[in-house]
């Protein structure tokens, strides 16, 4: 017989905040039910990870609760309707966050390292969507992060997603970036203090000695493909 454990009794707040750790802020109970807990959070997430690549067209699922457990710089927020299911709760979005080291370029075309807070996923249940719940998710992670949709780079946006930050934030167009990232032209506003700290054009010097034999393919290349 497979175990369930309701929606309500995993997650107590409208919006839940995830880390690797894969327990819910509040969330209290021994070992057996941490497990059990953590076992039907999974089923979840994997499902809406699932949903999100197919709404998106990805051929590769971002969001597993593996990965989460895998990499404790990402934090995922888990939307739940407390009402849904006859009032056992239903998990209806969620958004990925995580920062990533970028070299980005501004409308002229001048790179600038950067380490921003970045939208990796993002998902609202096919029939939920259009009801303010991703604004809801969305100002949550803001307010969370202390910051603004102009600070943020977002992963692979979508036409969907492009809508959402115009309509919601008046992010009325992204700089598309090689890498997949896209930013806000007011990004780079925001990036200032970073930009006199560790933007620069590198210098070309010319190669001497040993380090004029040819080189391997270049590593900025790779950071520039997001690698
Ligand atoms: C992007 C997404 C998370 C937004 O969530 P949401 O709950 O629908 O957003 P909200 O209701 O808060 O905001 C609604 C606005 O988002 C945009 N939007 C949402 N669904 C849309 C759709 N099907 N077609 C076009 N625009 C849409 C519109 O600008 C809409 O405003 P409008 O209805 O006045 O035109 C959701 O549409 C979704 O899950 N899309 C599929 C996955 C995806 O593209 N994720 C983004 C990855 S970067």
């Amino acid at each position: 017989m497979e175990w369930s454990v309701p929606v309500n009794s995993m997650l107590k707040d409208e919006v839940n905040k995830l880390n690797y750790t894969l327990i819910p802020e509040g969330f209290k109970g021994d070992v057996r039910e941490v497990r059990l807990m953590q076992e039907c959070l999974s089923k979840l997430i994997d499902g809406l990870g699932e949903q999100s690549a197919d709404a998106q067209g990805l051929n590769k699922v971002i969001t597993t609760a593996e990965k989460l457990r895998n990499t404790a710089t990402h934090v995922l927020y888990l939307l739940k309707d407390a009402n849904a299911k006859d009032g056992s709760g239903d998990v209806i979005g969620m958004l990925k966050v995580g920062r990533k080291h970028l070299f980005l370029f501004d409308e002229h075309d001048q790179v600038c390292e950067v380490e921003p807070l970045c939208v990796l996923d993002f998902y609202v249940k096919r029939d939920r969507q259009r009801h303010g719940y991703g604004r809801l998710l969305f100002d949550h992670m803001l307010a969370d992060n202390e910051t603004s949709p102009f600070e943020i780079a977002i992963d692979g946006p979508s036409p969907k997603m492009e809508q959402f930050l115009a309509r919601n934030y008046g992010v009325d167009r992204l700089l598309h970036q090689n890498n997949n990232f896209a930013v806000a032209p007011q990004f780079f506003q925001h990036t200032n203090e970073l930009r006199s700290s560790l933007c620069s054009t590198p210098a070309v010097s010319a190669a001497v000695g040993r380090f004029a034999a040819p080189k391997p393919a270049s590593a900025i290349a790779n950071i520039l493909q997001g690698e």
